[in-house]
């Protein structure tokens, strides 16, 4: 585990993207995955907005994905297996990187074929609290003409990460614009943010 964060924490440092190729193992990503696949069916994904959750707008121009909160209440057995991955990451990232991280948020998201998200930074003007992006990707056998990968601009260009399984992606929410480019696949992930406020 600790090999995991890492990973995450020194490629972030090295280069102000964190990535682990294998963030969540093989079949933690299966149960999320087949929990999304669940709730795609049972029409329980909404459409996503722009804002955060008491100010929202919608905007498929901008967005097209959809998506669900997880929460602890759920009471789902992979869920909270995967909260407790993020505490243990959380505690780590404080206890190594002096971060200050409070709380967190986390929802299922769904892009279905030609969907994408327009260059954006994940922080919202009238909010702070989100320090960190983490994106964690459900996509098997992902393959390269599948669109949908995460495009984020830097200082000296840009980076694409592929939205490959078990792979996860961290970066600072106030620092690095990006987008997911069209999809032409059904493309999963888990989405949230490690929040400096509770
Ligand atoms: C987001 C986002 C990236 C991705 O939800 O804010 O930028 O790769 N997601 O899904
Ligand atoms: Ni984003």
């Amino acid at each position: 585990m600790v090999n995991i964060f890492e990973t995450i924490i020194s490629t972030f440092l090295e280069n102000r993207i964190g990535i682990s190729n294998e963030f969540l193992n093989a079949d933690l990503a299966f149960q999320l995955k087949s929990n999304l696949i669940e709730l795609y069916e049972k029409e329980a994904l909404k459409q996503a907005g722009i804002g955060n959750k008491t100010l929202l707008t919608l905007d498929k121009d901008i967005r097209r994905d959809k998506i669900h909160w997880l929460d602890k209440k759920h009471q789902n057995k992979h869920e909270s297996a995967f909260f407790e991955l993020i505490d243990d990451f959380v505690s780590y990232l404080n206890k190594t990187c002096y971060s200050g991280i409070k709380s967190y948020e986390f929802h299922y998201t769904l892009y279905e074929k030609g969907a994408f998200y327009k260059k954006h930074f994940d922080q919202f003007k009238t909010d702070d609290s989100r320090a960190f992006s983490m994106v964690i990707y459900l996509n098997k056998g992902w393959q390269e003409g599948n669109g949908g990968e995460l495009k984020i601009y830097t200082e000296t260009g840009f980076e694409m990460v592929s939205p490959d399984n078990q792979k996860c992606v961290f970066f600072k929410s106030n620092e690095l614009e990006h987008e997911v480019l069209v999809t032409n696949e059904t493309r999963m992930s888990i989405t949230g943010w490690l929040k400096t406020s509770i």
